[in-house]
């Protein structure tokens, strides 16, 4: 299975990810993760953290040769999940590139699709345990006491909606694209984690207690 998540700042894509990959066995490849890991071993340079920071994106050759590269990994052979990747017009067209050259194609495209005003709280209360890189969020699902969380510099409200309006700007134009393919599945993404991912199954096609 090859699947892509996109969807606005905090819609919810790496938490359905997650559940999604645990119960097929995928990795989930997430550029924004990789870029966060390389920022904390200090290899992404002061520009690019800045411009992450200012809730801008990073330029497209950066983040195709990280896929380029993760690609090629062991543990992709038998499929992924691009959870925020691709996020413009020209990272879609090289993905289709990389995918032809490996002889693959996607399955299925998920789009979050949530309000404005939900997606603001979601990313403001967001927190992420340190050590497991859980996610938690302080109203809907709080962490446990004790628990070593940071709260993500580009999770401030005035970048948040930065965030939203690039994405707005850059990345809905991603839509269209993948839905004249035929491959766009829309999903609500209000309401319970697990609702939304009843409906993410079903939008797959397949019942959550089937086995891949
Ligand atoms: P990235 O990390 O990809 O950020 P994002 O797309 O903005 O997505 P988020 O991680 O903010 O949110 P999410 O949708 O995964 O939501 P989550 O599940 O955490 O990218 C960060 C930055 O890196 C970008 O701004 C850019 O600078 C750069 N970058 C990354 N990829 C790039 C690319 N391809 N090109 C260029 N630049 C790139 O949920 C959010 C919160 O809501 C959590 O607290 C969660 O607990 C809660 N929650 C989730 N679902 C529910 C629910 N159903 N009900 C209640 N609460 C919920």
């Amino acid at each position: 299975m090859r699947l892509i998540f996109v969807g606005p700042p905090a819609s919810g894509k790496g938490t359905q990810a997650k559940v999604i990959c645990a119960k097929w066995h995928l990795p989930q490849v997430s550029t924004g993760e990789m870029l966060r890991s390389a920022k904390a071993n200090g290899k992404l340079s002061a520009e690019l953290v800045t411009q992450m920071a200012q809730g801008g994106l990073v330029p497209d050759e950066v983040v195709i040769g990280l896929i380029d590269a993760r690609l090629d990994d062991d543990d992709c052979k038998p499929g992924f999940l691009l959870d925020g990747f691709p996020r413009t017009a020209p990272q879609a067209t090289a993905l289709d590139a990389l995918l032809e050259r490996r002889g693959l194609s996607l399955d299925a495209v998920v789009a979050l699709e949530i309000d404005r005003e939900l997606l603001i709280e979601r990313a403001v209360l967001r927190r992420t345990d340190k050590a497991t890189g859980q996610i938690y969020h302080l109203k809907y699902k709080p962490p446990p006491p004790g628990a070593d969380l940071e709260h993500r510099p580009d999770d401030r409200e005035d970048v948040v909606k930065n965030r939203i309006d690039t994405y707005e700007r850059m990345t809905a134009e991603l839509l269209p694209y993948y839905e004249k393919r035929g491959i766009l599945k829309r999903v609500d993404g209000v309401g319970a984690v697990d609702e939304v991912t009843g409906r993410v199954f079903s939008a797959l096609g397949v019942s959550r207690f089937q086995d891949e």
